[in-house]
């Protein structure tokens, strides 16, 4: 959550303890230190982010990357080094020499002479504060109508209409309720069961999921908010991949041969970024035929999204400005004539599709006025167009399927085998 932050700040320097004198140390990646045949002592500088700190007595362990390898280099430093700036996300520069490792974990470490501390990382001071939304919930923030509704099992106790007095629902999303909060904090999360009563039984739909939720006030810009996401998505996966490497390994080799591989060409990669509009005239000249024609103003469907993420070369790619019409009332118009979209993303990762939607919010108050109107809703949501009338700001933010990136990272074909309980229509077993 805090990782994407943690990246983006401002550089700083500060040298952790003193250097001695040598010439200058030749500038390795970590693909290439891990790989490296000579290991005579060779002196090297090595950049990245901490994955991981393990404090000795007299000794400093350390694990580093750079992004050009799944795994990490082993730093091995004098205890004198440490300090509160040795911490996870914080990007380093250590020059040392290149050694063979006495563990059979690694090849070669990296014995460090000097540390750089180049951008500090304290994951407390980050801003992203956790909320916990309810579950229960009397709103429909996706307006899609997927809702199971909450009532005692027993009308005897309480014999009123509804237990709440008003119909109340299991969430389908945390968001309504992070957008109240993003009016005190900047920036918040959630993370948290979510339901959607869908009449599906595919591959990635879930009647019960978890969903990590966030939102961020005075964004102005999509490209913002990608950046978030796509900072959430590769600092998550990199810390998966350093704290969780044998599981990871063992659902790679036995269900997924390959996916290590694809995983790092995602994490190698900048995210590529089309528009909806594009998205179709690509679709449209397609060469393979589809179930559903595609078509500009129709939602775009599994098998779209997954031509698409293959159409760029099996990187992530985030589809921006979707027609209004497709999407909820709360998302930002665009303005943009006749064929009117939104500031709505998806990101489309490859074997799953969708796996995080988000949007600029509309914080205009008659926007919004007009939208709910469309949608019938301007009775229920007064409450949250109120919102917009005390202090409004631009604010927006986006949710990620947590099974979905457990299928996305591990190379699961099936989203009821990334969770122990699976719940989906006619099957709610235990
Ligand atoms: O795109 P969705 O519906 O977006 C929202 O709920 C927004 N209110 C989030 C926000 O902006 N705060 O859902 C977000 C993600 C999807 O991209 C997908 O990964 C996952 O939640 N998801 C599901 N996962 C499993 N089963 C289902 N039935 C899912 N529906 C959505
Ligand atoms: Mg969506």
């Amino acid at each position: 959550m805090f990782g994407a932050r943690c990246l983006l700040r401002a550089l700083r320097s500060c040298t952790s303890a003193p250097c001695p004198r040598h010439k200058p140390s030749a500038r390795l990646s970590v693909r290439d230190a891990l790989g490296a045949r000579s290991t005579n002592g060779e002196r090297v500088k090595v950049q990245g982010w901490i994955r991981s700190v393990r404090s000795q007595k007299e000794v400093l362990f350390l694990h580093v990357n750079d992004g050009s390898s799944l795994e990490s280099l082993q730093v091995v430093a004098d205890s004198s080094f440490d300090s509160r700036e040795l911490a996870f996300g914080s990007s380093v520069e250590v020059q040392g020499q290149l050694v063979k490792s006495p563990s059979k974990k690694q090849n070669v470490e990296l014995k460090a002479e000097k540390i750089e501390i180049v951008g500090n990382c304290d994951a407390k001071d980050s801003g992203f504060v956790h909320i916990h939304t309810p579950i229960i919930t009397s709103n429909d923030c996706e307006g899609a109508g997927e809702l199971f509704q909450v009532e005692p099992s027993s009308k005897i106790k309480v014999p009123e209409e509804n237990f709440f007095n008003v119909p109340a629902f299991l969430t389908v999303s945390g968001q309504l309720h992070l957008e109240v909060m993003s009016g005190a904090f900047t920036q918040v999360f959630t993370f948290g069961p979510t339901f959607r009563a869908e009449n599906s039984q595919s591959r990635r739909h879930l009647a019960e999921f978890y969903m990590v939720e966030a939102e961020i006030s005075f964004v102005e810009s999509l490209q913002d908010l990608m950046q978030v996401m796509e900072g959430l998505f590769k600092t998550a996966t990199m810390m998966v991949l350093s704290n969780c490497t044998e599981d990871v390994e063992l659902c790679h080799k036995f269900i997924a041969p390959g996916q290590k591989d694809r995983l790092e060409h995602m994490l190698k990669n900048n995210f590529l970024i089309i528009s909806y509009t594009e998205a179709v005239e690509i679709l449209k000249q397609a060469s393979q035929n589809f179930t559903f024609t595609p078509e500009w103003g129709v939602d775009l469907h599994t098998e779209h999204e997954k031509y698409l993420v293959k159409h760029c070369g099996n990187i992530p790619v985030f589809v921006i400005n979707y027609p209004l019409a497709l999407k909820p009332f709360y998302m930002r118009d665009n303005e943009d004539g006749p064929q009117h979209t939104v500031a709505a993303v998806d990101l489309l990762v490859p074997g799953v599709g969708e796996l995080f939607g988000g949007s600029l919010r509309e914080e205009r108050y008659h926007f919004l006025e007009q939208q709910l109107a469309r949608s019938g809703l301007t009775e229920a949501y007064q409450w949250y167009l109120d919102l917009r009338r005390f202090g409004s700001v631009p604010h927006g933010g986006f949710g990620m399927g947590f099974e979905r990136y457990l299928q996305c990272i591990l190379g699961i074909d099936n989203i009821k085998d990334v969770i122990p309980f699976p719940r989906f229509t006619h099957s709610c077993v235990l």
